[in-house]
């Protein structure tokens, strides 16, 4: 190779990397952007809850009414504080360090967002949750991931469905597997190696709900689980529905378990008193 060659070469490297980590600032902000979305209607949401017991708060002078809405009022407000601190936790956090998560929380934190979203489609949520050790995990990044497969999941169940979230340990690997699974409308097989591509999409650009389209959301998924030394797979059944799994690394320093199987709890969505939507 001739030095000028060799040059190049070096140059059109720097480029790479360059375009790499700008394409990883659009998927950020794509993430970041759907969430602001997201927790802006949820926030309303539990304003309204606060506002309608604070009026009848005032309106009943009798103790235990009172009681009764200072509780609604307390459990919207504590609502609302995880709602903007999982937003501003976002926001700030751009490291990428990896620390012992507690996926069971992260999960359902993640869900607390998209709760009346998922009531206003029609997806009932069901929960699986094993007990599991502690995952080591970029809890932002595995969030970001979350959203993207909660809403592709939202997305692919236009009349409604059903949703069901694992949380297991696979002891065989020592990884921690987290499925998503939907009764959507599934991905035909010929589709299926594309899908992690940057911009393969076959949505329409943004929906109803201002989500969708840019095609990122799975590359950014890929992404994330290869800075893990994870993995991502997915089952789908044209018709029937898609499944993903994650599988994250355990965090080393926590003390196992032998992950007892617990008895699994549906916990369907249900739509809260007194909101919006
Ligand atoms: N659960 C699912 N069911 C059916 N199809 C899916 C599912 N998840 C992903 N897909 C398909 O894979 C494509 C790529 O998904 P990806 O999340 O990367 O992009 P997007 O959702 O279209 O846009 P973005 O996430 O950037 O807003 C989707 O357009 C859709 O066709
Ligand atoms: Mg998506």
């Amino acid at each position: 190779m001739t030095h000028n060659a060799a040059e190049e070469m070096i140059s059109l490297k720097q480029q790479v990397e360059i375009l790499k980590q700008q394409l990883a600032q659009a998927q950020r902000l794509t993430a970041l952007g759907e969430l602001v979305g997201t927790t802006t209607h949820e926030f309303n949401n539990v304003l309204m809850t606060i506002l309608n017991y604070a009026k009848m708060g005032s309106r009943h002078k009798d103790a235990p009414t009172r009681d009764k809405c200072f509780e609604k009022i307390l459990a919207s407000a504590n609502r609302a504080a995880t709602i903007t601190n999982t937003v501003l936790g976002m926001a700030r956090n751009r490291s990428s360090g990896q620390e012992p998560t507690d996926l069971a929380k992260l999960l359902d934190n993640t869900l607390l967002l998209l709760e009346r979203e998922m009531n206003k489609y029609r997806v009932v949520v069901e929960k699986q949750y094993q007990q599991i050790p502690l995952a080591m995990v970029n809890g932002n990044q595995i969030q970001q991931v979350l959203l993207n497969l909660l809403i592709n999941a939202r997305q692919a169940m236009a009349n409604g469905g059903r949703l069901w979230i694992k949380l297991l340990y696979d002891a065989q690997n020592d990884m921690i597997d987290l499925v998503v699974r939907d009764s959507g409308c599934g991905i035909p097989a010929d589709k299926l190696p594309k899908i992690f591509e940057s911009f393969y999409t076959t949505k329409k650009g943004p929906d109803a709900s201002g989500k969708g389209g840019t095609g990122l959301g799975l590359s950014m998924c890929r992404d994330i689980l290869e800075t893990h030394h994870g993995r991502i797979r997915v089952d789908s059944s044209v018709g029937k529905g898609t499944a993903f799994t994650l599988k994250l690394p355990v965090a080393k320093t926590a003390p196992k378990t032998a992950a007892p199987i617990v008895a699994p709890v549906a916990t369907p969505v249900s739509p809260t008193p007194m909101t919006t939507t």
